[in-house]
């Protein structure tokens, strides 16, 4: 398995839509694996495939805590088929905007779809952390960022701020 490189805003790849996957072929599920890999190593509790630079719809998501078993998803082609209007609000961050993190408002429970490595259509209903998330990681595939659910005064600022470190991490 190898370690891929996370792209950081304001990478384009990471406000591009990505394209929906046949299955589970040996390519994709490499992919898969390379992604969980990524995800854990940074750490972090999700990572979608554009994150990686890799336009395809794939998403891998761990939201256990230390204390409970690791429970790894990796998905094809996710998509949210229901969400609730109740909201909830949950602080978020992203693997490719380091060292930010913001609240965020979301429906509290959404019902999943997505291929698993078998290419069987699967369904999970999730709410809490792991609702977030799979909206989260679902929103990158669509080239939207957690910033754009926030107030635009804050997302500019974290913007500005991901942009300078940037530039002094070149020097
Ligand atoms: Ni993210």
């Amino acid at each position: 398995m190898t370690i891929l490189d996370i792209r950081l805003i304001p990478d384009p790849v990471l406000r591009k839509k990505a394209e929906k996957v046949e299955g589970p072929s040996d390519e994709i599920i490499t992919i898969l694996d390379d992604m969980a890999e990524t995800m854990y190593n940074a750490p972090g509790i999700g990572l979608a495939a554009n994150q990686v630079g890799v336009l395809k719809r794939l998403i891998v998501i761990d939201c256990s805590t230390e204390e409970e078993e690791p429970n790894l998803l990796k998905m094809i082609n996710p998509e949210i088929i229901t969400s609730t209007n109740e909201k909830s609000e949950l602080e978020e961050g992203c693997l490719s905007i380091p060292e930010h993190k913001s609240n965020v408002v979301r429906p509290s429970k959404v019902e999943v779809s997505y291929m698993n490595l078998n290419g069987e259509t699967e369904k999970l209903t999730a709410e809490g952390l792991l609702s977030a998330c799979l909206q989260h990681e679902i929103d990158h595939l669509n080239g939207i960022l957690f910033i754009d659910h926030i107030s635009r005064l804050k997302r500019d600022m974290i913007i500005r701020k991901v942009k300078k470190q940037l530039r002094e991490n070149e020097k």
